[in-house]
């Protein structure tokens, strides 16, 4: 384990290299104990640079065997050698040389999941971020790129299957029972995206043709007899390139595209030249073990990662801090190849609520970061939502600005001028400001400015001028480091809606730039003056959520209810009815710390009757709106002082006076979904069971609920419905013998399949109630858990300290000493997942105050803890400062 040094990196920093290595040469003899790796790298000195200049390569951990200059020997007095650094005191005078270096690994003692490791008895690789100096010592910055060649050695019995990255060039038999293959990848690449796979797999093919006629072979890599299950990412691997060749003119590039499932991974998946490396919980899937959920999520991820191949590697990052570049622009692309399958409204509803719910709270914490950060310890910590999410709605509200089809040129542009290169923000940025001809240097602290800007609005109308203001004022709370902020150009969409639901025509707008139903906000403060309305119209702000802010908004009660049924926006309407739902449940919160009863509008209760049956809706869109915000949104709604057990009460509350006050509607409406068809998981039947599932939950509340949910589970066909009824058991009669008895069944049918058992795991981590971390605690010595697959750990102790808000918050502070110590025992092994536990203390400043000390507690526990890896020593004390 690499402990912490205190070392920052810094932006500022950055210089090129001084020496480049065009070509690599990699040779592997692959053994459990002691795989022998030969690198023999082409190394050139950059232009202008200085003969006497040392070669520091980087390592982490590695073993050195033997190094050489163009066939010879070093001296060891012309030699810096560690295991984390190899230095080349005096390199040779002429600009080009050959370095041959020979390292000795452990694949199967590395349980850090990073540079070459194995997963049951699978060779497989993670260079990203900075993996590959754990395979050889190598210049391991994304700005040195290489063309590689790879040869593999194995033994045919252990590793029949032997991939890496480009295109295969030859195989053949060995001595011994051994064999060997050769790979080729002519596109030059930076190390993080080097990939080498070796083992016994099964291997579903299919093909297909590019834009310009030529035949890509494609494949899917899972465990022997898992084909079937790799069905449905072969057709959404199919969909993406389609869809990446229709909307954005980019083609597939190599001979082949392989993809390969393994069971231990640190992350969702891995963009690996043509061999993309994917957690088997992102690939594997059919209607008995997969939910429609991890359907839409398995396409969105292929997607990713394919999108990859021109937003990564095509054009890479030209350092860490980058990392938005390529990340934020292909979930954006990954988001819009969703919209498009799909329902684009549904999904921009679910990209909000995610958003809300992982990159605020971050935005809003000790760990905010602008989504291009100036400083890191562990670049593995920056594998965030704010890189990831808001990077993507930085490029939306790119687009935004521009207009679809101002984006696409600079899009093309970018491609175009940055093809083959490691790129900056500042290029992106730039090919559409000379694809639009307009200045976006104010627009372009979105990357670099951390915190949530917020919107004040409020407006008046004048009836006897005819004339509408909105008052908008911007500002942006303070963030680690950043105490003063600048003003923001935020675009915001709006619409005035009249009498019906119409929009309101008006004459001339002034006060601010509006274009194409958005509001340019660039000062700190605008009065924005519609003349020629007569009469008040209800205000729609922030339309199809243009901006990643938050609103405080003077909004009547009645606008509020009027525009949850009204306005055109589809992500708006949710939003309406969402605020309504999130005021109220604050309000029942406040009852309920004060020692009274919550109670509920009956205009509110009844709303979600009408939205529930209104058949002009999609069901995925119904099942959206009628889902709840959750005890952490809830708390975020609020922000301090956080009482998670008083959240609770209100929000199951509001839960049983929605079903109280609809269970005949809803009953008739449960009844009229039930699916007749054979399964599909496309999205509208999807959507149907979303909608069916989620009115399980609230007529669960009512008497004979537990029997209506018994019943669900058992007649359920596919696992959505499964799985769905398992949880109400779980959470809404928790201890009854429904409960028991279904928890029973669904272990004992999917015991030997873990990507299942960890919905059994995450349903009972999730379980409100203080009994919750002791429930955790034991299952911790299920023999389907283990502490070393990331899998297991996220589903059972990042389910407890993420989604189980009084489970976790428990008064005592348990549930904080019980993840300190499960964080530390994690870091043992594996200490990129431990940090990513941690940050689920990171809110730790909103609790009320007798919470809040004994989390703090838990942190400065890990914190006093001696030889802590650099991942887990910059979160914990990150979230102190
Ligand atoms: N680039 C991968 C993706 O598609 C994530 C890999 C991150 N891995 C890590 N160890 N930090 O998003
Ligand atoms: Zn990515």
């Amino acid at each position: 384990m690499r402990t912490d040094t205190g070392q920052v990196f810094k932006l500022e920093d950055y210089r090129p290299s001084d020496y480049l290595i065009p070509e690599t040469n990699l040779d592997f003899r692959l053994s459990p104990q002691a795989t022998v790796v030969t690198a023999i790298l082409t190394v050139e000195r950059r232009e202008g640079i200085s003969k006497s200049a040392p070669l520091v390569l980087d390592g982490d951990g590695l073993t050195l065997k033997r190094v050489e200059i163009d066939g010879k020997t070093v001296r060891p007095a012309d030699l810096l050698a560690s295991p984390d650094q190899l230095t080349l005191l005096k390199p040779p005078a002429a600009r080009r040389f050959q370095l041959r270096i020979e390292t000795e690994l452990a694949p199967a003692s590395n349980e850090a999941l990073m540079g070459l490791y194995r997963s049951n008895n699978v060779y497989c690789t993670q260079c990203e971020a900075e993996g590959f100096r754990r395979i050889t010592y190598f210049l391991d910055r994304p700005d040195i790129l290489s063309v590689y060649t790879v040869r593999i050695e194995a033994s045919r019995d252990e590793a029949p299957l032997l991939l890496s990255n480009g295109n295969p060039v030859e195989n053949g038999d060995l001595a011994d029972g051994w064999h060997y293959a050769s790979w080729h990848d002519p596109f030059p690449k930076p190390s993080y995206l080097f990939a080498l796979v070796a083992g016994n797999l099964g291997q579903v093919a299919d093909s297909f043709v590019t834009m310009s006629g030529r035949k890509v072979e494609l494949g899917i890599y899972v465990e022997p007899g898992k084909d079937a299950l790799a069905g449905y990412a072969m057709d959404a691997l199919k969909r993406s390139m389609q869809w990446d060749e229709e909307a954005f003119g980019r083609e597939y590039d190599l001979d082949v595209f392989n993809i390969v499932a393994v069971s231990d991974f640190n992350m969702g998946a891995m963009e690996n030249k043509g061999l993309n490396i994917f957690n088997d919980k992102y690939v594997l899937a059919d209607q008995e073990t997969a939910t429609d959920a991890d359907f839409a999520n398995i396409e969105a991820i292929i997607a990713h990662e394919y999108f990859h191949n021109w937003t990564g590697n095509r054009i890479t990052c030209r350092d860490w801090f980058q990392l938005c570049l390529k990340e934020g622009l292909t979930v954006f692309r990954d988001h819009e190849f969703s919209a498009d399958q799909r329902s684009r409204a549904v999904k921009r509803i679910a990209e909000v609520r995610t958003l809300r719910a992982h990159q605020f709270p971050e935005d809003q914490g000790p760990l905010a970061h602008p989504v291009r950060p100036r400083r890191y310890r562990e670049i593995n910590n920056f594998y965030t939502a704010t890189v990831y999410e808001k990077g993507s709605e930085v490029v939306r509200m790119i687009r935004t600005i521009l207009g679809a089809e101002v984006f696409r040129a600079g899009m093309d542009l970018y491609f175009e001028r940055h093809d083959g290169e490691a790129a900056t923000i500042e290029d992106f940025i730039k090919v559409f400001e000379e694809a639009s001809g307009r200045d976006l240097s104010q627009f372009a602290l979105w990357y670099h400015q951390a915190g949530t800007p917020n919107l004040t609005v409020s407006s008046t109308h004048n009836p006897a001028a005819q004339e509408f203001t909105l008052e908008i004022e911007q500002s942006v709370p303070p963030t680690p480091s950043e105490s003063r902020k600048r003003l923001m150009h935020i675009p915001l969409a709006f619409g005035l809606i009249g009498a019906g639901g119409k929009p309101v025509e008006y004459d001339r707008v002034e006060g601010a730039s509006v274009e194409g139903g958005v509001i340019h906000i660039r000062k700190r403060r605008h009065m924005v003056r519609f003349s020629g309305v007569a009469e008040r119209p209800a205000v729609s702000l922030n339309r199809g959520f243009s901006a990643p802010v938050t609103l405080s908004v003077e909004q009547k009660a009645a606008d509020q209810f009027f525009l949850a049924r009204h306005d055109s926006d589809a992500f708006s309407r949710w939003q309406a009815f969402n605020t309504l739902l999130t005021d109220a449940l604050i309000a029942a919160f406040r009852q309920i710390l004060g020692g009274k009863q919550p109670d509920f509008a009956p205009r509110l209760t009844d709303l979600a009757g009408v939205i529930a049956s209104d058949e002009t809706l999609e069901p995925a869109y119904r099942a959206l709106a009628l889902a709840l915000p959750g005890d952490a949104d809830i708390a975020r709604d609020i922000g301090k002082n956080i009482d998670p057990d008083a959240v609770h009460t209100a929000r199951h509350a509001l839960a049983l006076a929605i079903g109280t006050a609809n269970g005949e509607a809803f009953s008739g409406l449960y009844d009229s979904l039930a699916d007749k068809n054979a399964f599909s998981p496309d999205a509208a039947s999807a959507g149907r069971r979303a909608l069916r599932n989620i009115l399980l939950d609230y007529l669960s509340l009512l008497p004979g609920g537990a029997a209506l949910a018994a019943g669900h589970f058992q007649s359920a066909t596919n696992m959505t419905d499964r799985a769905a009824a398992l949880a109400v058991l779980a959470h809404r009669h928790h201890g009854s013998s429904e409960a028991k008895k279904a928890l029973a069944a669904f272990e004992k049918t999917y015991a030997s399949d873990p990507l299942v058992m960890d919905k059994w795991f995450q349903i009972q981590a999730s379980v409100p109630g203080p009994q919750a971390v002791d429930t955790v605690r034991s299952l911790t010595a299920h023999p389907g858990f283990s502490m070393g697959n990331p899998n297991r750990v996220r589903s059972l102790i990042g389910t407890f300290s993420s989604a189980n808000q009084t489970g976790f918050h428990r008064p005592d502070g348990e549930g904080y000493r019980f993840l300190a110590q499960t964080v530390l025992e994690v870091e043992k092994r594996n200490p990129q997942v431990a940090a990513r536990l941690a940050t689920a203390l990171r809110s730790w400043r909103s609790l009320e105050p007798g919470r809040q000390a004994k989390a703090r507690e838990a942190l400065v526990s890990i914190a006093n803890t001696e030889n802590l890896s650099a991942d887990l020593r910059d979160i914990v004390e990150r979230t102190l400062a």
